[in-house]
């Protein structure tokens, strides 16, 4: 997948595979209006163990390990995911993600004074119906398939979007809302991609009144709304940047654009938004009305806005990194402590028919964890038997020490293991 931190191609791709249905595990258990609790409820330990936890507590209801991870074939969470749940780094208002929430709700709170409800505490485990079916993902969607979404069980998925909100949060009569959150993607592993990101999502909804006064029609006047809003959000974290608008697909909104800024000399997509499909509306008891939705991502927007060159960082617990943020300072720039050099492994196998690379990149990640900083396939070639082989370089770098040429080997052995017990590959 391409540089996209609102990971929004993965909804701009019309469609492709598989079929799940479902029904609810946790919905969302805490609705915060306006004033957020956010630092205060984390204890500093909670930060620091997260690994050892067995138990996460997500909005004041305990989950244990073993509701989410689970040796079942409809199960596909793995350890390494479970400890990231309820570690909430966009409600720490010092952390650059916290930060950049913040800026985003003072733009809504200068511009809309107590107009939008703020929610950033609702659970991530979601249903199928919610995740997807509500806000109209088709059957076939590629990003409902177990290669790209976190399924608990075939029911009940890791939210992959914050969209997974937008249905329900209607349906109890909200017109104006942000909802922050963590969302989870299966992926390849690169600098800018990691299997936990965080999100923005808001929506608006007119009345006829609103655009009765108008000449335009609704679709119009909520899409026009829409622009004049996300240029104002842009211009108020960017400062005076030039901006473009693309058209694109979501399968939640129609018409559906992308908002791009230059800056840094390259054009960046900031956001997806859209006028939210009529048919959500109507089935949240709203058929008079239009509404328009936008979703980012804040990991792409604070890499850029605070410098940070690897997308890892946000979970590290160095001090280096996490003393140069303080509440409130959007976009100081970070300044890198060391760069350790990194390490490069390759490994070449002939392929299984089941063989994705977001699989690989899990086995990796799973023995790695952050150690690792690439996987890339570096060769690709299929034999005049049909058998297809891959070599993949794998990038092993610590962001906070050196490591060992013996500390490599061994995570490269045990990931030769696994990849070859696992995936069912055969190594060259
Ligand atoms: N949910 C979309 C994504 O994750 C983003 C989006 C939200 C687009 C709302 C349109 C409207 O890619």
């Amino acid at each position: 997948m391409a540089f996209s931190l609102a990971n929004s191609t993965l909804f701009s791709k019309p469609s492709i595979f598989l079929h799940r249905r479902s029904l609810a595990f946790c919905l969302h258990f805490s609705s915060i209006s306006t004033a957020l609790p956010s630092d205060k409820v984390h204890s500093p330990r909670k930060w620091r163990h997260p690994v050892a936890a067995s138990l996460v507590e997500l909005g004041g209801v305990k989950i244990a390990r073993e509701e989410i991870v689970k040796d079942d074939p409809t199960n596909n969470v793995p350890d390494s995911i479970f400890s990231k749940l309820g570690m909430q780094l966009h409600r720490r208002g010092q952390h650059p993600l916290g930060i950049l929430k913040n800026a985003i709700f003072d733009y809504f709170d200068t511009n809309y004074p107590n107009k939008f409800n703020k929610f950033d505490d609702l659970c991530p485990i979601v249903s199928v119906k919610v995740n997807f079916d509500d806000v109209l993902v088709p059957a076939d969607h590629v990003s409902r398939s177990y290669n790209d979404t976190y399924y608990v069980d075939s029911q009940t998925v890791l939210r992959c979007h914050t969209s997974a909100h937008q249905a329900e949060l209607l349906r109890e009569g909200h017109t104006h809302f942000l909802v922050t959150g963590d969302v989870y993607r299966r992926d390849s592993i690169d600098s800018t991609h990691y299997p936990v990101f965080h999100q923005m999502e808001g929506v608006r909804v007119f009345t006829p009144a609103d655009w009765e006064g108008s000449d335009t029609d609704a679709t119009s006047y909520a899409a026009e709304d829409l622009k004049k809003c996300l240029e104002g959000l842009a211009r108020h974290l960017f400062g005076g940047v030039e901006m473009r608008w693309i058209d694109t697909y979501f399968p939640f909104t129609n018409p559906s654009f992308e908002l791009e800024i230059f800056f840094q000399e390259k054009w960046l997509e900031v956001l997806g938004c859209g006028v939210m499909e009529q048919e959500i509306l109507k089935r949240s008891g709203r058929t008079d009305n239009v509404a328009w939705a936008f979703g980012l991502g804040l990991e792409r927007l604070a890499m850029v806005l605070f410098d940070i060159p690897d997308i890892r960082l946000f979970w590290t617990t160095d001090e280096r990194f996490t003393s140069q943020f303080s509440k409130g300072q959007l976009g100081v720039k970070f300044k890198p402590f060391s760069k350790y050099p990194p390490c490069y492994k390759d490994m070449s196998f002939w392929i299984s028919d089941s063989f994705t690379e977001n699989n690989l990149c899990e086995v990796v990640r799973g023995i790695a964890g952050d150690l690792v900083e690439e996987v890339k396939l570096i060769d690709n070639f299929t034999n005049k038997k049909g058998m297809t082989s891959h070599c993949y370089r794998i990038a092993y770098r610590s962001m906070e020490r050196s490591l060992t040429d013996e500390e490599i080997n061994d995570l490269q052995w045990k990931v030769r293991e696994q990849v070859e017990s696992k995936l069912k590959v055969v190594l060259r």
